[in-house]
């Protein structure tokens, strides 16, 4: 009897992400080591499109969604193949579809190591470097820099009064993606003079906790918006997303434990992407990987 076995190959299609059960998506994230729960790839799934390749049995060996945010803008994330299926081309044909789906938007995503020559391939640009940290967060915080301003927790129902600073900050407005994030999140807002300067999100994700979106118009706002949630969070599971290399966000970061696990790259197509205006708000916590 022979030792091995040449098995046939087998055909994939497409359907759409919505038509599988999500513990087949569970299952093809853990077999590329991401965290996503269940119920992140629900929330994903409300928030954007996508599709799955799929074999004649209805097992899912790939991924790809996109995120509208506007009229002319999406971000693309959760593009998988797991391990058996790579380097066959099922990436790209994937992207391909996604690409066909999003038409003429201008495009945003948060490149792995792994997947950056197929966005450069397909005509993506380098913008900035994430930073992916995390880490238990520690029963006291490092020390911050003074408080200038009133931090107040935001009703889910008041969302309009961050939805103009969100759009400045990011560039384009995605108050339907700030309302189902909402649904599960904790809302810290700063104001200053009456206004508000800056917003933090923190909700479940994963191990633990993400905090993120942070919007804020300079460092010390972004540590004491992130502190809000951070504090709350003594000795669970979180993480931050940051394109901050350097500076008091970063170190404050650092200092709370949330070393860097990863870097990906922020790349677009069509109009750049992140346009940081002098004193104007910014986003120092992004929503998620897909999401940015
Ligand atoms: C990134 C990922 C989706 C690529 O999927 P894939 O099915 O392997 O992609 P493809 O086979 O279509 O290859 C696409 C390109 O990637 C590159 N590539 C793929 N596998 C490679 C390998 N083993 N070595 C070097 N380059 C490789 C090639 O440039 C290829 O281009 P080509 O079509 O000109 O040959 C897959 O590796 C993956 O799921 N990785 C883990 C999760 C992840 O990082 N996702 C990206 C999120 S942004």
């Amino acid at each position: 009897m022979q030792k091995s076995v040449r098995l046939k190959s087998f055909e994939l299609v497409a359907r759409d992400i919505n038509d599988v059960d999500v513990e087949l998506l569970h299952a093809l994230s853990i077999s590329v080591r991401w965290p996503h729960r269940p119920k992140d790839w629900d929330l994903l799934r409300r928030a954007g499109h996508g599709l799955v390749a799929v074999d004649g049995i209805g097992r899912v060996f790939g991924s790809a969604m996109w995120f509208p945010q506007g009229d002319d803008f999406a971000t693309v994330g959760l593009v998988i193949t797991t391990p058996r299926a790579q380097a066959q081309g099922g990436g790209r044909w994937l992207m391909d579809q996604v690409l066909e789906q999003c038409g003429n938007r201008n495009l945003a995503l948060n490149a792995t190591h792994a997947a950056y020559s197929l966005y450069v391939s397909l005509g993506f640009t380098s913008e900035a470097i994430v930073y992916m940290r995390q880490g238990e967060m520690p029963q006291t915080l490092p020390a911050m820099p003074a408080l200038d301003g009133e931090l107040n927790e935001l009703p889910r129902d008041r969302l309009g009064e961050i939805t103009a600073l969100d759009t400045r900050a990011l560039g384009t407005n995605r108050a339907e993606l700030l309302a189902l994030l909402a649904e599960d999140a904790s809302i810290a807002t700063l104001s200053r003079n009456g206004a508000v300067v800056g917003y933090s999100m923190c909700r479940e994700f994963g191990r633990g906790f993400v905090i993120g979106p942070t919007v804020a118009g300079n460092d010390q706002d972004a540590v004491h918006l992130t502190a809000v949630h951070a504090k709350k969070l003594a000795g669970r599971f979180v993480r931050v997303d940051t394109r901050e290399r350097n500076g008091v966000f970063a170190e404050f970061l650092q200092r709370s434990g949330l070393e860097v696990a990863e870097t990906v790259t922020t790349m677009s197509k069509g109009r750049r992407f992140l346009n940081r205006e002098d004193n104007g708000p910014w986003v120092y916590g992004l929503a998620g990987h897909a999401l940015s």
